[in-house]
Order: structure tokens, then sequence, then C-alpha cells
């Protein structure tokens, strides 16, 4: 499905506004994340760290779980922000768990202005799904 540029800025406003939230005191890498729901409302995250490093949680990741809370089981597109140029993609575990809800359009934004346009199934080709534990 095509994704208008109007929701793709409705997202990035959204993203950044998370992103302002973002708790990263020891990384200082704010990230920012909007998902669109089958409904046009919309879910966001930032990213939450811990001084025990490893319980850091990304925003693309917090953003799933407040769609999730909120009643989604699909996405019609994210919206990732940083500050840096290019644009940062989402880490290895996000892209596992965004693929968890299907196949939709992925941006990659900066304060800058650059948008780049990507999807799930590109960013993650060969994902493990639930067809391997139905599998015999
Ligand atoms: N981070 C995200 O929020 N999303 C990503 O996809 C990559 C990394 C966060 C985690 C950590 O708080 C900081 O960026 C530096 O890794």
């Amino acid at each position: 499905m095509d994704l208008a540029p109007e929701d793709i800025e409705r997202l990035v406003a959204a993203a950044a506004a998370a992103r302002d939230h973002a708790y990263a005191p020891y990384s200082r890498f704010r990230v920012g994340a909007a998902l669109l729901l089958p409904d046009g409302g919309v879910s966001s995250g930032c990213n939450v760290e811990n001084a025990s490093f490893g319980l850091a949680v990304c925003a693309e990741r917090n953003a799933v779980a407040a769609a999730v809370a909120a009643g989604a089981r699909s996405f019609r597109a994210l919206v990732v922000i940083t500050d840096v140029s290019p644009p940062a993609p989402p880490c290895g575990a996000c892209r596992q768990v965004l693929s968890e809800f299907g196949d939709f359009p992925v941006v990659l934004a900066n304060a800058t202005g650059d948008r780049l346009v990507t999807s799930v199934s590109v960013l993650l080709p060969g994902a493990f799904d639930r067809r391997a534990l139905e599998a015999d």
C-alpha cells in the first residue's frame, strides 16, 4: 500500500515528539519511533536506557508495545527518527520484532529532512516466523 506524504510527515512529527522524551543518559543517542495503526491512529515510543546497560529498550520496540497495548495487531507504516545522517535503521532485534506484525513501509528520518523509505521485508529477509513453529 502506498504511504501518503502527509502520513509520513504526521508520523515524523509523532516520532520526533517521542524522541524528545528519549531517556538516553548513557549513549546520548536519542531515538523516536511512530507506528501508523490500521484505524489511522498513531503509537509512538522512545528509547529507554538503564544503568544496567543491557536493559536498554529501543524506541521501535517501545512503540510496538504501546501499539499492541492499544489493541493493534498490524501496522501500516513505521517512522524511525534520529539526528544522524544518513538516518539510522532499526537494529536487528527490532527488525525481528517488527516482522512479527507483517511487512509494511519503514521510513528512516532525521531532523535534516532525510526520508529513506524501505520495508520490513527488505530490512529483514528470511525472518524467523510462526511458520517454523508449526512445521514438523
Ligand atoms: N536504539 C534504538 O532505540 N533503536 C535502534 O534500532 C537502535 C538503537 C537505541 C538503543 C540505545 O538506547 C541507543 O539507541 C544506542 O544504541
